[in-house]
């Protein structure tokens, strides 16, 4: 059996932000809360929006609080906020921390809590108010997917909540809202996306619905990203990557995502690393890995990057795959090598232990693997 979820309303194009009054209009909704952080508060990216609600007579108030990996304690503000605004409807805005922010405040307006009662996967008991989430980053996805990763200060790890009650509305991608979206951050979301694709494709739970989606995103970004990183006004690389980061996010919250994003939640945690960096290094040595388990996806994923595979033995074939994102790492200045991130070997067992507990992860890698696989893996890319 397979099952694939999804957002119900997907709306693309270079300033479809302006359709945003409308579209609450037409959900009977007409007092707005806004989630966003402190720097996209202060940038122009705010006023088309409010602009918009403003034309369709829609009152808006906003927390802009959010900072990067936001914790439970934010809701505690958010709340003071809301509390007096009596939101109808939440719009996030933002990249993944914003987004996530943005559904976790939408289900604690309608459930009880405490919001820690909800950690693990369908634990939310009442649908939040509705959501239009609008992403000014190409990474994350977290527009279209079920999923909220919050901090607990209680126990300093990140914890996810996944349920059905944390899809949007409506997911919004306006090109114009990621223009000015630096290099590094454009590289490093935009291989986040990339990673996302992969580890959906490759892994057990893919499907054909996701397989469309995945192969999708991956010629897109091997074709587009370099283009959004070298010049950012490039608006073609820019809607074609806010589009791949959504398609990854559409098919990776129906599989899951893989060991790169285990070992990137444990070393990104241990040597303070940003989770896009994080994923982007490790995928090569994840792909290489990984690639004996299901060699004609990552052929296929060689062949979308424009490889030749023509009469090549199989495994040779399957390794351009992890050539292929070799490139595209040096191109974007993004180091493959562990030392350059401050990692030391003394540290790769406890890694390696985080890594493996993150079970919903593993479970959707297409090799199985065990502590001393991923200690091998680290040391032999230090
Ligand atoms: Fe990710």
């Amino acid at each position: 059996m397979q099952i694939f979820s999804n957002v119900p309303r997907i709306i693309s194009g270079l300033g479809c932000i302006d359709a945003l009054g409308d579209e609450v209009k037409k959900m009977n909704r007409a007092k707005a809360l806004i989630v966003c952080d402190q720097g996209i508060k202060h940038l122009s990216l705010m006023t088309p929006l409010t602009d918009s609600l403003d034309r369709a007579g829609v009152s808006h108030a906003v927390f802009s609080d959010v900072q990067s990996d936001p914790s439970l304690d934010l809701l505690n503000r958010s709340c003071e906020i809301t509390n007096d605004f009596a939101a109808d409807i939440v719009i996030g805005l933002g990249g993944g921390s914003a987004l996530d922010a943005a559904k976790l405040i939408s289900i604690m307006l309608t459930n009880k809590g405490p919001a820690d009662l909800y950690y693990g996967i369908d634990n939310i008991p009442e649908p939040g108010l509705p959501m239009i989430l609008i992403p000014t980053t190409a990474g994350t996805g977290s527009e279209v997917t079920n999923i909220s990763v919050m901090e607990d200060s209680k126990v300093g790890l990140k914890k996810a909540m996944i349920s059905d009650h944390l899809y949007s509305k409506v997911a919004l991608l306006d090109p114009n809202l990621t223009l000015g979206l630096p290099p590094r951050l454009t590289a490093t979301t935009g291989m986040d996306a990339l990673v996302h694709a992969i580890e959906s494709y490759v892994g057990v739970h893919a499907s054909v619905f996701t397989d469309t989606l995945n192969l999708q995103a991956i010629t897109m970004i091997a074709r587009y990203l370099r283009q959004a990183y070298a010049n950012g006004q490039n608006t073609v690389a820019r809607e074609a990557m806010l589009n791949a980061s959504c398609l990854a996010g559409m098919a990776f919250c129906n599989t899951q995502n893989g060991l790169d994003h285990a070992m990137a939640l444990a070393i990104g945690s241990k040597y303070h690393l940003p989770h896009g960096l994080a994923t982007a290094f490790i995928l090569p040595m994840v792909m290489k890995f990984n690639c004996i388990a299901n060699p004609d996806k990552f052929i296929n994923i060689a062949a979308a990057f424009g490889e030749d595979i023509e009469d090549m033995p199989e495994h040779e074939a399957a390794l351009l795959s992890v050539k292929a994102v070799k490139d595209l790492l040096n191109d974007l200045n993004i180091s493959y090598k562990l030392g350059d991130y401050g990692a030391d070997a003394v540290h790769f067992e406890g890694i390696a232990k985080a890594a493996l507990s993150a079970g919903q992860l593993i479970s959707n890698n297409p090799r199985q693997v065990t502590e001393q696989d991923v200690v091998n893996i680290l040391k032999a890319n230090l």
